[in-house]
């Protein structure tokens, strides 16, 4: 099979307005999540990502029918499921998948399922799910390949995360649902998608309170029914295009966002000199600004989202001075600094951190996306760069933005996608 590449020519100015879709790490919990109900559930504002048709194709193997209304509206129904052995390649295939884990042990006391995959960004244990679930009464082996996670009855405890981990508190929330008693999360982390799936499962039935603070308390409930909900914006997507029209277009309005979600992003863009006009639920950014060096480090929700300085990365590239960046929750997480050393930046990596010296100019080259937002932080690059720029591994890409070419062909941008070209050897 040939492999899909995204082909951008450089140095045009993007202008207009572009909507932002459903948020992909709400939606990655959401979609397990409905194994939890005894009823059609109605996800709207679903995003058009690779990880959606993965996680279905997983809901597949549990006969949880999936219809889907329109491009942004699934209905999910699994009151024929089957508890069956998530152990196929699918599973492996992104780093959601453990959300399988909290959403069938919650519902059946038992799951067995493969290691789940995603982004290298570094080492990703899932140390403290683990711990949690063993918490609500729940035994762990890791066998052939697979956990076993099973548990003769599920009691409420109080368990305290050593890290606010984004992956652990929403698979605990999902596990104690339906577990005997009071389950307390302490030092729960606060990211809006966590508050997105309470909302699902209060929704559904569920006694859940005070998710979005570092405290989240669980009353355990016997039934759950379907319900209707309505994903929130994707924070990141919506970054990464504040980001891009910062650098890349004289006036473009992000559309479908909750400014808060991203308030430390915009702060850290006015500190650099990006003029921005912040609405209720829109950013409107001139971009044509000098700008000055700035400091981030990546800290978890309502610091600035490790998810960002990525594509920021990008844009410091252009900036007057050196600006430091240093990531607190991957160490590792600077491989797209590689890729945009390729296109001429002078970028320092160092020990989870990065000096990017600017202003450099970047050219048009063959870069891969090694991850997800080191591919959003190449598109970024292609924008400003001269010449073309061709990007491989462009799936990582496609599981977690929507339509990320189309929406930016709408705003003027020269990209498409074609085939690599066959290497000669
Ligand atoms: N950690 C542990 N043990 C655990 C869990 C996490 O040591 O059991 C550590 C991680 O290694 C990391 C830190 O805790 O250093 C925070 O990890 P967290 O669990 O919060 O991350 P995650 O749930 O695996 C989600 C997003 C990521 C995002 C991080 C941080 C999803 C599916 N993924 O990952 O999103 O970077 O939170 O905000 O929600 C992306 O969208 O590109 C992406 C990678």
């Amino acid at each position: 099979m040939m492999e899909e590449v995204i082909r951008i020519k450089g140095g045009k100015r993007l202008n207009g307005s572009v909507t932002v879709s459903g948020a992909k790490n709400a939606t990655v919990a959401l979609i397990p999540a409905v194994v939890l109900a005894n009823g059609p559930v109605t996800l709207t504002g679903v995003p058009g990502i690779e990880d959606v048709d993965a996680l279905s194709e997983i809901l597949g193997l549990l006969k949880v029918s999936v219809v889907k209304k329109d491009e942004t509206h699934l209905v999910f129904d699994p009151t024929n499921m089957e508890n069956v052995d998530l152990d196929a390649d699918v599973v492996t295939k992104l780093r959601a998948s453990y959300y399988f884990m909290g959403a069938l042990l919650g519902k059946y006391g038992k799951v067995r399922m493969k290691m789940p995959g995603g982004c290298y960004l570094g080492p990703r244990p899932i140390d403290l799910h683990i711990k949690g679930f063993e918490a609500l009464g729940a035994d762990v082996v890791y066998e052939r390949g697979c956990y076993v996670i099973e548990a003769k009855e599920l009691k409420g405890n109080h368990i305290f995360l050593d890290i606010a981990s984004v992956g652990a508190t929403i698979n605990i929330m999902m596990a104690a649902v339906y577990a005997k008693g009071r389950t307390i999360i302490e030092n729960a982390a606060k990211e809006p998608e966590i508050i997105d799936v309470a909302t699902l499962l209060n929704k559904m039935g569920a006694h859940v309170r005070g998710a979005g603070t570092n405290v989240i308390t669980i009353d355990g409930v016997n039934h759950l029914n379907g319900c209707f909900h309505e994903i929130i914006p994707d924070r990141i997507e919506a970054g990464t295009f504040v980001v891009m029209a910062a650098c890349c277009s004289d006036k473009m309005e992000i559309l479908n966002v909750i400014p808060k979600h991203i308030e430390s992003l915009l702060l850290k863009l006015e500190e650099s000199g990006v003029k921005m006009d912040i609405g209720v639920d829109r950013v409107t950014v001139y971009g044509n600004q000098v700008l000055k060096p700035i400091e981030v480090t990546t800290k978890p929700y309502p610091g600035f989202a490790t998810d960002l300085q990525q594509p920021l990365t990008a844009l410091l590239t252009q900036v007057n001075g050196v600006s430091r960046v240093s990531d607190t929750i991957y160490k590792e997480r600077f491989k797209h600094c590689m890729e945009l050393q390729r296109m001429g930046a002078n970028i320092e990596v160092g020990d989870g951190c990065c000096e990017v010296h600017g202003p450099t100019k970047l050219y048009g080259s063959k870069v891969t996306a090694t991850d997800l937002r080191c591919g959003a932080s190449l598109v970024i690059a292609g924008l400003l760069a001269e010449g073309e720029t061709e990007i491989h591994d462009v799936y990582h890409i496609d599981r977690g933005y929507d339509n990320i070419d189309g929406k930016l062909r709408d705003l003027g941008a020269m990209i498409e996608r074609g085939e690599a070209e066959p290497i000669r050897g």
